[in-house]
């Protein structure tokens, strides 16, 4: 647990509601920022800072479950909503699994990705150290439309939080609003939850009544704390712009860290990165390309212009040139890839290895100083050291029923446009010759020609052939 305080902080992530704004058959919470589930987001900060995290859910609860139970494994516990009735009716079903010993719960909504820790922080102690038993984020909006209002008394105290739906008049024009994180004395919590009532346009249990079920209680009671953040933080996702919106904001937030790590990232807006990543010192990274999932790349490597790179390893100084695919695959120290090459799962080059243009490469293994320039397909294969594998080259792996293997072992050399038809082994510092079928094993030092001879026809005069053939 980081930042320890005087006390102990459970927090609870709300993500029950049913997202209708998205118009989607999948969950609000469920959808992608980045590489991961919104509700990520939310829920990774609370896990850092707090003794135990609870993830209320309800629309497909099960889904939730297995999509945010794999990030988390058991350092969180969910809770299930039966009825999206409301805010208030999320936490009163977190409350049942509340460890007893904790003093202060943080809550805090599913749908809101930017939230800094250091927000949270910052309002924990705030609370903490106030004896308030209440203490929010509040942030000023230009357009507050959507979010519920801070109404404050004329001591600038907060008075109560209006609703969207509920405001009249001048509240409108309130842009104070709140954030929808919160920080509670956790006996307050529970001895109040109970206490809110429904009685609202949407028929929904409001938690920010909690506020005036606090203050009713008379003026001998502090004030309610507050802290405000920058707007974007808070930007709730309610509908796709929105969705577009924090997505492109947390990637440019992971470019900045990578930036300020080493990394040349030579046209921000248009690059993409997910969280899980990693680069390292002087890498540069073109524009237009996806880095995604658990990729690495290593010291100093290049990856130009709209290469799409998938879980994949690329060790230092390796070079991937424009538009290439790298999925599940491991680029050695050195190796160069591309343009337009396609590196699918399985794909493990050595170093100082060169895959050029139109090269589709699945499962197979090439040692170092290997090349396959132009026009190869590789499947199922293992090459050795420095072979050489011609244009149009390709690895017939697939019968109709099962997948064989090619071996090729050091120094080989394979012609242009020949067809490697596996099962098949080729013995070192062989030769096959251009345009052979190659079906039978190769030993070592020959010259292998699976073609029929060429046969020149001379023409008469009239552009006919002879018709005895040679
Ligand atoms: C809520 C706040 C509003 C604040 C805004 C900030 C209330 C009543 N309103 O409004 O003051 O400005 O957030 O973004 O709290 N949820 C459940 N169960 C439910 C309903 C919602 O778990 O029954 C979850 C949702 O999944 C979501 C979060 O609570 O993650 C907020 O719900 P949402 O419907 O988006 O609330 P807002 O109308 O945005
Ligand atoms: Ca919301």
């Amino acid at each position: 647990m980081e930042g320890e305080i005087m006390m102990k902080l459970a927090s609870i992530v709300l993500c029950a509601g049913m997202g209708s704004r998205l118009k989607s058959a999948k969950s609000k919470i469920l959808h992608e920022l980045c590489g991961r589930p919104m509700g990520y987001w939310a829920i990774k900060n609370a896990v850092d800072i707090s003794h135990e995290t609870i993830v209320v859910v309800g629309h497909q609860a099960l889904e939730h479950e297995r999509v945010l139970g794999a990030y988390f494994q058991d350092t969180i516990k969910f809770a299930h909503q039966k009825e999206p009735d409301g805010t208030a009716g999320a936490v009163k079903a977190a409350l049942k699994l509340l460890d007893p010993s904790c003093t202060s719960v943080l809550v805090l909504c599913g749908d809101t990705a930017l939230l800094r820790k250091e927000s949270l922080l910052k309002l924990v102690t705030i609370q903490s150290k106030s004896h308030i038993p209440i203490a929010l984020l509040t942030a000023q909006a230009k357009n507050p439309q959507g979010y519920g209002r801070i109404i404050r008394n004329e001591s600038e105290h907060i008075a109560k939080i209006v609703e969207e739906k509920e405001t009249s008049g001048l509240e409108k024009e309130i842009r104070e609003v709140n954030t929808g994180v919160y920080v509670f004395d956790a006996d307050f919590l529970r001895e109040n939850i109970n206490k809110i009532n429904n009685k609202n346009t949407k028929k929904e249990y409001y938690l920010t009544d909690l506020i005036e079920l606090y203050l009713n209680k008379g003026p001998k009671h502090g004030p309610v704390e507050s802290f405000e953040i920058n707007f974007e933080e808070m930007l709730g996702i309610n509908d796709r712009v929105q969705l577009a919106h924090v997505q492109n904001a947390l990637n440019q937030r992971l470019l900045e860290y990578w930036m300020l790590e080493g990394v040349s990232i030579l046209d921000p807006r248009n690059t993409y990165i997910e969280e899980g990543v990693s680069l390292s010192k002087d890498c540069v990274i073109y524009p237009g390309v996806h880095l995604r999932g658990c990729t690495q790349i290593g010291e100093g490597a290049v990856i130009e212009n709209g290469s799409i790179i998938i879980d994949t390893v690329i060790e230092k100084h390796a070079h991937v040139f424009p538009y290439s695919w790298c999925e599940r695959a491991f680029i050695g120290e050195s190796t160069q890839v591309g343009p337009f090459a396609r590196l699918r799962n399985g794909s493990y080059l050595e170093k100082n290895v060169k895959v050029g243009n139109f090269v589709e490469i699945k499962q197979s293994h090439l040692k170092s100083g290997t090349k396959a320039g132009h026009l190869a397909y590789i499947g199922d294969a293992k090459l050795g050291e420095n072979c050489n594998v011609g244009a149009g080259a390709i690895t017939c792996n697939y019968d109709g029923k099962n997948k064989h293997e090619t071996l090729v072992e050091d120094n080989v050399f394979i012609g242009s446009n020949t067809t490697l038809i596996a099962p098949l082994v080729i013995g070192r510092e062989s030769y096959i010759a251009g345009g052979s079928v190659v079906s039978q094993d190769v030993p070592n030092n020959n010259l292998a020609i699976g073609r029929g001879h060429q046969v020149n026809k001379p023409l008469r005069k009239n552009g006919s052939i002879e018709k005895r053939l040679p």
